[in-house]
């Protein structure tokens, strides 16, 4: 069995490992795919537990973080199935591999730690870089292209609903006066100056999260990932997401709510007349999060919240 690497020398470390490994209960033959590979820690831990003929499927729309991946993972050979494409064509993906249906799927949202680490991707606001913020350098939209051509109140709007930024307005006025914008530390110093400090929070941490989000149509993703992965499961499989923040996990709580009841008339109907079917069920109601142990190693699990539904 290859060794996996230690957590040190790892250019990201996967969040709530073992809670994922355990949800999904990995096994030999079994189907997996991982919708957010990164650089392939969840993968590895997937593929290790389904010796000797688990077969993973592994996404992403980083090609820098697949080549990591790629390697991280080369010693499983033919059992994994590395693509760049979006966790959207899931059914599309399954289909041409000729994987019918799945017994486990992972989807671990929104940045990496190397994402953030590399300066010349513009997702930090700490280090000086372009403002691009793109998963891929194949999408069109940059956040350069938001920040310097939107309308003051479509740019408000973003950071209003992506950043739930109570001083959006205030910070899309300023941004107006300041554009054209080129670097995430001429963006982050404008919104510090317009704003102020924050305690903890650095000022302009909302408003980059919403702009990555919209950069990258995020939530719209979600949306359009969730009943194909349900469908695409098999009866019995499982469907573990680990969110960032409340928008990320509204999304999932919500269908999954929904998806685990037989009626989802409005509760003041008397009879029912919605026909719906659950078809899966919530593993856990509340969160799953991760302990003092983990957070001290790694300050990023303190946001993760991990949601597991099993499909009928
Ligand atoms: C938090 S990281 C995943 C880390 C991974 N679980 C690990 O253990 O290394 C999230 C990854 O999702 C990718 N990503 C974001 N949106 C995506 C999408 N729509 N389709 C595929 N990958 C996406 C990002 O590029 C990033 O590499």
């Amino acid at each position: 069995m290859p060794a996996q690497p230690s957590a040190e020398s790892l250019p990201h470390r996967s969040v709530l490992y073992q809670p994922i490994i355990h949800a999904l209960r990995p096994c030999s033959p079994g189907y997996y795919v991982d919708g957010t590979l990164g650089a392939g820690g969840h993968a590895w831990g997937i593929l290790q537990a389904s010796a000797p003929e688990g077969r993973l499927l592994g996404l992403d729309l980083d090609p820098h973080a697949l080549e990591i991946a790629r390697q991280r993972l080369s010693s499983f050979a033919e059992r994994v199935v590395i693509r760049q494409a979006s966790y959207t064509t899931l059914k599309a993906q399954l289909k041409e591999l000729g994987w019918p249906a799945v017994q486990g799927i992972i989807l671990d949202l929104g940045v990496s730690s190397m994402q953030l680490d590399q300066a010349e991707r513009g997702f930090s606001f700490q280090q000086e870089g372009p403002l691009d913020m793109r998963f891929s350098p194949e999408q069109k939209t940059t956040a350069a292209d938001l920040v310097n051509r939107l309308p003051e109140a479509q740019l408000a709007d973003i950071i209003w609903r992506y950043g739930e930024e109570q001083l959006s307005r205030r910070i899309a006025k300023a941004i107006l006066l300041a554009r054209p914008l080129q670097t995430t530390l001429q963006l982050a110093e404008v919104i510090r100056k317009a704003v102020g400090g924050r305690g903890r929070l650095h000022p302009a941490t909302l408003t980059f999260q919403a702009l990555r989000i919209a950069v990258n149509t995020e939530l719209q993703s979600i949306e359009m990932v969730l009943p194909q992965a349900m469908e695409v499961l098999t009866s019995g499989g499982r469907l573990a997401i680990i969110s960032f923040h409340s928008l990320e996990d509204r999304l999932v709580k919500q269908t999954f709510r929904r998806e685990s009841r037989d009626c989802i008339c409005p509760p003041e109907q008397p009879v029912c007349t919605c026909g719906h079917k659950a078809s899966i069920v919530e593993i856990n109601r509340h969160p799953i999060t991760a302990g003092e142990a983990e957070i001290q190693e790694n300050p990023r699990a303190r946001s993760a919240r991990l949601r597991v539904a099993e499909k009928l």
